[in-house]
């Protein structure tokens, strides 16, 4: 059966809106252990538009369950891999302007230089994944990576409609036969939601699933009414020893 990362990117998005100290994404991780997290990822961006460094050196130290660092394949994402340490690194590609990972990794077009990270981090004995599209010359390129995971970009699979969704499921099935055969451990993640989740995580050999938006978006919907009447009853009841005397 599948495990569970949940990728709390969006707590710190919602941090920096404010550039204040909460919601903080360590206390969320906590949560999220609690709830059954076998995994936290989050994506330290080169813009540090969600996650900071602070988050990463923390999540280090407090989680108890894995931490999965995703990152663009630079020397200066390199180095902090290789201080904090996370149990994997996801190499993903970044671009400034776009709003989430657009695409997978273009293993298959910059084999030397994935080679060299995915060295560095192993001998740091970091595991790596590469977050690639379900296409046969990728998959080949990764496991000559020597990468020992790969994570399948469900994009496709999530953004497509009704008719065409077996199709992009059939990719995706293909693709994790193809690397397992190749010994490659297999995870998947990007777009998954409580309607789309299940055929994915029925996949055999599946391993683990990397889920952010909608499960935080889900958390909003669930709290925000309990969020609500915490704060209408501080307003109808304020405590007293919070009240300044005149
Ligand atoms: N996996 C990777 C490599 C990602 O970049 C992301 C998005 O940050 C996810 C999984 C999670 O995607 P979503 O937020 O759509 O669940």
């Amino acid at each position: 059966m599948a495990s569970l990362g949940v990728n709390i990117d969006h707590i710190a998005n919602v941090r920096q809106a404010r550039l204040t100290n909460e919601p903080d994404p360590v206390q969320m991780a906590f949560l999220a252990e609690l709830g059954g997290a076998d995994g936290i990822t989050v994506h330290l961006r080169e813009d540090r538009r969600h996650i900071q460094e602070r988050d990463l050196e923390l999540l280090r130290k407090t989680i108890k369950s894995r931490l999965n660092l995703e990152m663009a394949a630079t020397k200066e994402m390199l180095d902090i891999a290789l201080k904090i340490k996370p149990d994997m690194v996801t190499l993903v590609p970044e671009k400034r302007e776009e709003i989430t990972t657009e695409g997978g990794l273009e293993v298959n077009g910059n084999q030397l230089k994935i080679n060299k990270i995915v060295d560095k981090l192993k001998s740091s004995k970091i595991s790596v994944s590469l977050f690639i599209d379900p296409i046969p010359k990728q998959i080949k390129a990764s496991s000559d990576s020597g990468a020992e995971t790969i994570e399948i970009h469900t994009g496709s699979y999530a953004l497509a409609s009704r008719k065409n969704q077996k199709v992009e499921l059939a990719k995706v099935e293909e693709s994790v036969n193809r690397a397992r055969c190749l010994g490659l451990h297999v995870n998947a993640g990007h777009g998954l939601t409580y309607q789309n989740v299940e055929p994915i995580a029925a996949i055999k050999e599946m391993e683990e699933l990397n889920i952010g938006h909608s499960i935080i978006s889900r958390a909003l919907a669930i709290g925000l009414k309990e969020a609500v009447k915490e704060m209408k009853n501080l307003i109808l009841y304020p405590r007293k020893d919070r009240l300044f005397s005149s």
